[in-house]
């Protein structure tokens, strides 16, 4: 059964010093949730936002939240997104040392969504048996930490093989384009997160659109 394209822009290439004026130009743009990029200097080599900003943007907009945890021991951290207003909460596999199935719960018991993600060349044994708790997979088509790289080809057997054993959402995010979008839709994705590719155009409402129908 094909599944309903969400588009999840990514606040990370948005201008932050005008962070409502941005998150409105999307909302109009007919987007279905905001992507936030969180990241801790550790798990990746850059650093962006917390909780606090999670909290500004929830006062914002009506839009789920859909946030992106890219921290080591993220099991430290989730009360405080959950509580600052995220819709759905991603880990990542690799950011959580042999307790991914009680940080699955930790996440569920605050009634939002949760969602596991993969770096490029982490393969989806490492989670597979979660795959029954978890309301998305995010599979990175870059490798975490800074926006505007290249969509990694070679992630795309992943999305096959994940689709063939997993019904939830299944999100990418890393160098989306129209082009990229195309292929990853084509192998079972249904969400696409896109930072440089939408806030970079000069019309996001219509790259948004696009994005949905490739
Ligand atoms: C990268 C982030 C992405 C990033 C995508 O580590 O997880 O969400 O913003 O940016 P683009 O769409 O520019 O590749
Ligand atoms: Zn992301």
């Amino acid at each position: 059964m094909t599944k309903t394209i969400k588009i999840a822009p990514s606040l990370l290439a948005a201008d932050f010093a005008n962070l409502e004026a941005e998150v409105k130009k999307v909302e109009a743009g007919g987007c279905d949730m905001l992507h936030v990029d969180v990241m801790d200097g550790h798990f990746v080599p850059n650093i962006t936002v917390g909780p606090f900003i999670v909290k500004a943007i929830r006062r914002i907009t009506k839009l789920p939240l859909d946030v992106h945890l890219m921290i080591e021991k993220p099991e430290k951290y989730i009360d405080a997104f959950a509580e600052a207003g995220a819709s759905n909460i991603t880990i990542h596999a690799e950011a959580c040392h042999g307790n991914l199935f009680e940080v699955i719960e930790h996440i569920h018991s605050h009634a939002i969504s949760c969602g596991v993600s993969l770096k490029p060349l982490t393969p989806l044994s490492r989670i597979e048996e979660h795959l029954s708790n978890v309301n998305m997979v995010l599979l990175m088509t870059v490798n975490p930490g800074f926006g505007g790289q290249k969509f990694m080809m070679e992630v795309m057997p992943k999305i096959t093989e994940l689709r063939k054993k997993f019904d939830g959402d299944i999100e990418v995010d890393g160098g989306i384009n129209r082009d990229t979008a195309k292929e990853a839709i084509r192998a079972g994705a249904n969400v696409l997160v896109a930072g440089t590719a939408i806030f970079g155009a000069p019309n996001p409402a219509e790259i948004i659109k696009e994005l949905r129908s490739v």
